[in-house]
C-alpha cells in the first residue's frame, strides 16, 4: 500500500515538474508577444556586420559606453588597425569606449528626448523587442517626425533606417472598439529586400546582445567544453560500472 502510495506521488510530481517546465518555455517563447530575432551571439561575421551598421547608423546619437574598441577588436575578431579604419569616426583611440560627442541637452532640445546608452539595452528590453522596434516605424503625420512606431508609440526617436527599409505604413482593419493593426505595407521601397532589412536588423541586434554581456561568448565556450567533460566522463563511468558487473550477473 505505501509503495503505491508513494508511486502516485512521484508520478504527479513528474507531471507538475513536466507542467511547470512546459509553462516556463511557453512564457520564454512568447517574450512580450514579439517575432523571433533569431541572432546568434557566436556568429561573429554577424557581430562584425552588427558593429558596421551600429556606427555607421546608430552611434550618431547613442552612445555604448560599457564597450570599449580594443575589446571589441579581440571578441569580433578583427585587428586593431581594421578597428581603427572601419568603426572609430571621431577620431578617437583604440582603448576609448564607444561614447558620442552630443550633449544631453542638446538631444533633449532635438529630440525631445536622450537617445539611451544603448550598452545594456538588450538586457532591459529582450532581443525580439529590439528586433520588433526596428522594423515596425511607420508613417504618421501627426508626429513632429512624421513617424510613429507600434512597439513604442509616440516615439521620439527619427526612422533613420528609412533609406534602408523604404517607408511603410500601419493598416488597421475593424471599426471602433473592434479596430485592431492588421500589419505593415511598403509605399516607397528601401534599398534593401525586405528579406535583407531582416537580416541587416538581425545582425544589428545581434550586436545589441553581445555589447549587452561580452562574456556570453566565453561562457558558451565553456558551456560546450564542460558538458563535451561531462560525456567523456559518463562514457568512462558507465564502461567502469559495466566491467564491475561483469562478473556479478
Ligand atoms: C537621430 C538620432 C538617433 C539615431 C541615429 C538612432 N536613435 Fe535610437 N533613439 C533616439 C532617441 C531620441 C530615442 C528616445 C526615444 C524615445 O524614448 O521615444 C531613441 C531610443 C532608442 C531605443 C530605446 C527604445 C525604448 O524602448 O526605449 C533603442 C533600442 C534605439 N533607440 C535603438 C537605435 C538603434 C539600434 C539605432 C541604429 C540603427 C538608433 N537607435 C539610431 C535617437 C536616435
Amino acid at each position: 500500500m505505501q509503495a503505491v502510495n508513494l508511486q502516485q506521488s512521484m508520478k504527479s510530481l513528474v507531471k507538475l515538474l513536466a507542467f511547470s517546465a512546459l509553462l516556463s518555455t511557453a512564457a520564454l517563447a512568447n517574450e512580450g508577444g514579439f517575432e523571433k530575432a533569431n541572432n546568434d551571439v557566436s556568429n561573429v561575421a554577424s557581430l562584425q556586420r552588427g558593429a558596421r551598421n551600429f556606427v555607421n547608423y546608430c552611434s550618431g546619437c547613442h552612445s555604448a559606453k560599457y564597450v570599449r574598441f580594443n575589446r571589441l577588436a579581440v571578441d569580433l575578431a578583427l585587428t586593431d588597425a581594421q578597428v581603427t579604419q572601419n568603426l572609430i569616426f571621431n577620431g578617437g583611440k583604440i582603448t576609448d569606449t564607444m561614447s558620442i560627442n552630443m550633449s544631453e541637452a542638446d538631444a533633449v532640445k532635438w529630440f525631445g528626448k536622450a537617445p539611451p546608452d544603448l550598452s545594456l539595452i538588450a538586457r532591459a528590453r529582450g532581443t525580439d523587442y529590439l528586433y520588433a522596434f526596428l522594423k515596425s516605424f511607420y508613417l504618421d503625420p501627426s508626429r513632429p517626425t512624421g513617424t510613429n512606431n507600434t512597439v513604442l508609440a509616440s516615439v521620439a526617436m527619427p526612422n533613420v533606417l528609412w533609406e534602408l527599409q523604404g517607408l511603410q505604413k500601419a493598416v488597421y482593419e475593424g471599426e471602433g472598439a473592434e479596430k485592431h493593426f492588421k500589419g505593415f505595407e511598403l509605399v516607397t521601397k528601401g534599398k534593401l529586400s525586405p528579406e535583407e532589412y531582416d537580416e541587416f536588423v538581425r545582425d544589428t541586434v545581434n550586436f545589441l546582445d553581445y555589447i549587452g554581456e561580452p562574456k556570453q561568448l566565453e561562457r558558451r565556450a565553456l558551456g560546450f567544453k564542460v558538458l563535451g567533460f561531462l560525456l567523456v566522463l559518463f562514457l568512462l563511468a558507465y564502461a567502469l560500472k559495466q566491467e564491475y558487473w561483469k562478473d556479478i550477473k
